[in-house]
């Protein structure tokens, strides 16, 4: 089956692809299909953010999309960044905010999660949502080079996200669970 993903995120696109292609589905990115467009995320929530970028790419093209909306929680900052994730800090300084807002934060308040929300638009046009979480707790320092965005401060169990293989994240993450979710309904 051949599905189309909403978003121009690489990352997003890899992880997709690592868990969807073993199981025989064709993940095609937006821009492979010929939509050269970002859908203003205006929602407060990660169902509706996902809904406008799935909507989005279903309007132009008219086949089966699917479309993610991710963000991290914190507990300590009353989850945020949550649906602002992406814009919480120019690129390359989100990790670093985060650890700063934490700063002489002790390790028990430090809780924290990944959320993703999925939505599934089918040849008809019929959205079906599903969603995922992964708990973890923020650390003190960026650590580990896999991954994307908050992974190098996300710590499940002893270890960030960002030192875990791609393997390892996607049989625990958000965006996994998530998956494993939409293959149901799929
Ligand atoms: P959006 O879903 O395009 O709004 O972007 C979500 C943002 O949340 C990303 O740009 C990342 O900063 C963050 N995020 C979502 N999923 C992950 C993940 O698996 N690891 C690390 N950061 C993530």
């Amino acid at each position: 089956m051949k599905i189309i993903l909403a978003t121009n995120n690489k990352n997003k696109l890899r992880e997709f692809r690592e868990i969807l292609s073993p199981m025989g589905y064709d993940v095609i990115s937006q821009a492979e299909a010929g939509a050269d467009i970002e859908a203003d995320e205006t929602g407060t929530t990660f169902e509706e953010n996902a809904c406008i970028k799935a909507k989005a790419i279903y309007d132009l093209l008219h086949v089966p999309v699917i479309a993610d909306d991710s963000g991290l929680e914190v507990d300590h900052l009353n989850g945020a960044p949550g649906v602002y994730s992406a814009r919480y800090a120019e690129p390359g300084h989100r990790c670093e905010r985060v650890l700063r807002e934490l700063e002489g934060v002790p390790d028990d308040e430090r809780t924290a999660r990944f959320r993703c929300a999925i939505c599934f638009i089918d040849e008809e046009g019929n959205a079906q949502f599903v969603s995922g979480a992964c708990e973890g707790r923020i650390g003190h320092e960026k650590r580990g080079e896999n991954g994307f965005g908050y992974d190098p401060i996300f710590l499940v169990g002893e270890r960030t996200l960002a030192e875990m293989s791609a393997d390892e994240k996607n049989a625990i993450s958000h965006r996994g669970n998530a998956i494993r979710e939409l293959t149901k309904i799929l």
